[in-house]
């Protein structure tokens, strides 16, 4: 009974302690860090992300405070930048300081060890993608070889949807297939059938996965409340479930190193396991980073395209008149008879611009993903610490009417000048993020995207399924846009 006491009076007394640290390190404001709402005790702005949008919150903000705003969420200061040049700034001209994760990202610790790509800073991170990145320039990033894979899966595609006989149906698990099977034969040499149980699973667990980064993210801000029971900031079930991501990319690093042949470089992994046997194991020559770099470029090379490819058949269906175009388009330069090609891009300005309107208009990564400091910095006139979790907004710079006339409107045309070429302003379209961080796999997308659609295009008309009520253009928000599901009809050309 003694002891319950002792043991609850030790308890009460560290948290009444952790609460006034707590209080103390809310009610310390820096003088100079940038301007922002005054917060709450505890839980500082975190009331203004229970009223809906942030990025309407966000724009809100700026109006207020200028491109550099801050908030405090729990313990945790955000700045947020706002505007295509301060992007710049910060993440181009300022990119040695502004290239880095948050520290203390209790997500990253949990799932991604702080390894791989998208979540690790420093020496690790540079190394890793450059490592990836030449690996993968070796097997087709821009090559021929590239686009030779990308089309082996369009023409799975075509025949899938061809198979549906103009009735109604959803895109979205298609598409997912068909562009996972890219990234999956590029990194360890593999492609699976649309109907294989195993890989439908797994493409469930990057559903999962981005779902539950939206929904964990609030450990960001308020670690302490991953100590509550029954795991409410579901960090937990996250951390599971990449686990079984992981477990799936072990088994493929587990069959390469059996079947490894030196001089044989089939993918990947093995040019990962060449590049070991050559330099020796090293921080990010070994399986727990390979792993990671897997499991990262299948998440991230999955869902972006696919939604992307979703998205812009919305924005067809809205908009029958840029549908036609494009046919148009495509019927001078390619034909009906021939799948397209990369060599046709250039001839195709309306192209080309339709696929940019959809990147910005789709705002697929709003916010892009968090930054941190190297080291404490001053921007702007403000200070910027360390352990401050940065925000480039993407979505500021995205539907900015100094860039956009009109922004909210789908208008392919905007990026097309009087000479009938692209105006140059498809360059300040930042879906893919800007500087040292810009998104790893753009050129691969990009490929994805022109392929994709103009083979889609060519073959099919591209119907709503209820021709009264098109399916609505408002996104279901979180880390990624994504459109809520509908369903379309593809008729084909004849
Ligand atoms: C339309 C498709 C895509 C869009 C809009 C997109 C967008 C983004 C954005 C906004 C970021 C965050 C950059 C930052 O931290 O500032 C990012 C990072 C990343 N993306 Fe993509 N992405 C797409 C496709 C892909 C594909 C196909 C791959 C796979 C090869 C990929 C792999 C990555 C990786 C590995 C990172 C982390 C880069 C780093 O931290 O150094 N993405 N992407």
């Amino acid at each position: 009974m003694l002891d319950a006491l002792f043991n609850f009076d030790l308890f009460t007394l560290a948290f009444v302690i952790l609460g006034l640290l707590f209080l103390l390190k809310l009610v310390y404001v820096p003088n100079n860090g940038p301007p922002g709402p005054r917060g709450y005790p505890l839980v500082g702005n975190f009331p203004l992300f229970l009223s809906g949008s942030k990025t309407k919150l966000f724009e809100q903000l700026r109006q207020c405070y200028g491109d550099v705003f801050s908030l405090q969420l729990g313990s945790k200061r955000m700045v947020v930048i706002n505007g295509y040049e301060t992007l710049k700034e910060a993440f181009v001209k300022r990119a040695d300081v502004f290239s880095d994760r948050p520290v203390d990202d209790l997500i990253s610790k949990r799932s991604h060890n702080c390894k791989g790509i998208v979540r690790s800073s420093g020496n690790l991170w540079k190394q890793t993608r450059a490592f990836s990145l030449q690996a993968l320039r070796e097997f087709g990033f821009g090559k021929r070889s590239l686009e030779t894979k990308i089309l082996e899966e369009v023409s799975v595609f075509l025949d899938i949807i061809g198979g549906k006989c103009g009735d109604a149906f959803s895109l979205g698990k298609i598409a997912q297939i068909s562009v996972s099977n890219i990234i999956c034969s590029i990194s360890f040499g593999e492609r699976y059938a649309h109907e294989d149980k195993t890989f439908k699973e797994l493409m469930l667990m990057i559903d999962d996965h981005v779902m539950l980064l939206t929904k964990s993210a609030i450990t960001n801000f308020f670690p302490v409340l991953r100590y509550l029971p029954g795991d409410v900031t579901h960090i937990e079930e996250m951390s599971r479930n990449y686990d079984n991501i992981k477990s799936a990319m072990q088994q493929q690093i587990d069959r390469h190193r059996a079947t490894f042949q030196s001089g044989n470089i089939r993918d990947l992994i093995d040019a990962f396991i060449e590049e070991e046997i050559k330099r020796g194991k090293n921080e990010y020559l070994e399986d727990a980073n390979l792993l990671i770099v897997l499991s990262n470029l299948f998440v991230a090379g999955t869902e972006t395209t696919a939604t992307t490819i979703k998205w812009a058949i919305l924005f067809l269906l809205h908009n029958a008149c840029v549908q036609k175009k494009l046919r148009d388009e495509i019927t001078e330069v390619i034909g009906s008879s021939r799948l397209p090609s990369m060599t046709d891009k250039p001839k195709m300005v309306y192209t080309d611009a339709f696929i940019h309107e959809t990147l910005r208009m789709g705002n697929l990564v709003p916010l892009s993903l968090l930054h941190g400091v190297k080291h404490d910095t001053d921007f702007k006139g403000y200070k910027i610490r360390k352990d401050d979790l940065v925000v480039p907004n993407l979505d500021s710079a995205l539907f900015d009417e100094t860039l956009f006339t009109d922004p909210h409107t789908f208008n392919p045309e905007r990026f097309i000048g009087e000479d009938g070429q692209l105006n140059g302003k498809e360059r300040t379209v930042l879906a893919f993020s800007l500087g040292r961080r810009v998104c790893f796999g753009e050129s691969l997308a990009r490929m994805e995207l022109f392929l994709f659609l103009t083979s889609l295009i060519q073959r099919f008309k591209l119907l709503p399924a209820d021709d009264e009520n098109l399916p609505t253009l408002e996104p279901i928000s979180g880390v990624v846009n994504y459109p809520q599901d509908f369903k379309i009809k593809a008729v084909k050309i004849t």
